[in-house]
């Protein structure tokens, strides 16, 4: 069966995430906190999650992830001003941001849907989910579609993860509903959202997860 996810010849995925460096860059210092101008917002939220740990460098991902959602992508402005605020070279956490599959450091659209395509979703037909998927997004530059190793919710495989909501079991059908929820700007396949399933604690049940 023919699948958009890139594979040697003996199966195996081909990871992607091995882009080299260019060595031809001239590294980049730590830039001058009194020249990089940051939006007070991000600068705030940097602070807060700095001021949680004894060493400030542990509050890197949740630094970046700020700077992603208010820049779109991990971009060397959105580098520089973690970097003017954290005291960190840019470097530094272009190494962070490119081994965590979440940061984007090249442009991407708004909506990041992953599909699973690891083995427990793979023997379910996650395969067919992905190329489903991205034949639903179409070129819509807005949607961010990419196939991802285990999401850590197998128990409901296949399974993606749109915006951070996860959903599942997934039927191909349900593709072409992700993209129409995502352009309503609703919520997305409510009957299959992870966080609605009922389990055993009948106390968990009954929160009202819209509050
Ligand atoms: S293999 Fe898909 S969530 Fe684990």
């Amino acid at each position: 069966m023919s699948s958009g996810v890139p594979r040697f010849a003996h199966g195996s995925r081909v990871p992607g995430w091995d882009t080299a460096a260019d060595l031809s860059k001239p590294a980049a210092g730590y830039p001058d906190p009194a020249t990089v101008e940051v939006p007070e917002e991000l600068r705030a939220e940097i602070e807060r999650a700095m001021a949680k740990y004894p060493d400030p460098r542990s509050a890197v991902i949740p630094a970046l992830h700020a700077a992603q959602r208010v820049h779109g992508w991990c971009s060397p402005p959105a580098l520089s001003q973690v970097a003017a605020v954290m005291g960190l070279t840019p470097a530094y956490l272009e190494a962070i941001a490119t081994f965590y599959d979440m940061f984007s450091t090249t442009p991407k659209g708004p909506h990041d849907i992953y599909v699973c395509t690891n083995i427990s979703c793979s023997l379910c037909g996650a395969d067919e989910i992905y190329d489903s998927m991205l034949d639903s997004a179409g070129d819509d530059p807005v949607f961010n579609v990419r196939a991802f190793e285990c999401l850590g919710a197998c128990d409901i495989a296949p399974m993606a993860s749109v915006n951070g909501e996860y959903v599942g079991p997934l039927e191909p059908e349900d593709t072409d509903r992700i993209v129409a929820d995502l352009r309503a700007g609703g919520e997305v396949l409510v009957d299959k959202q992870l966080r609605r399933r009922k389990v055993a604690d009948p106390e968990a049940n009954t929160k009202d997860f819209d509050a």
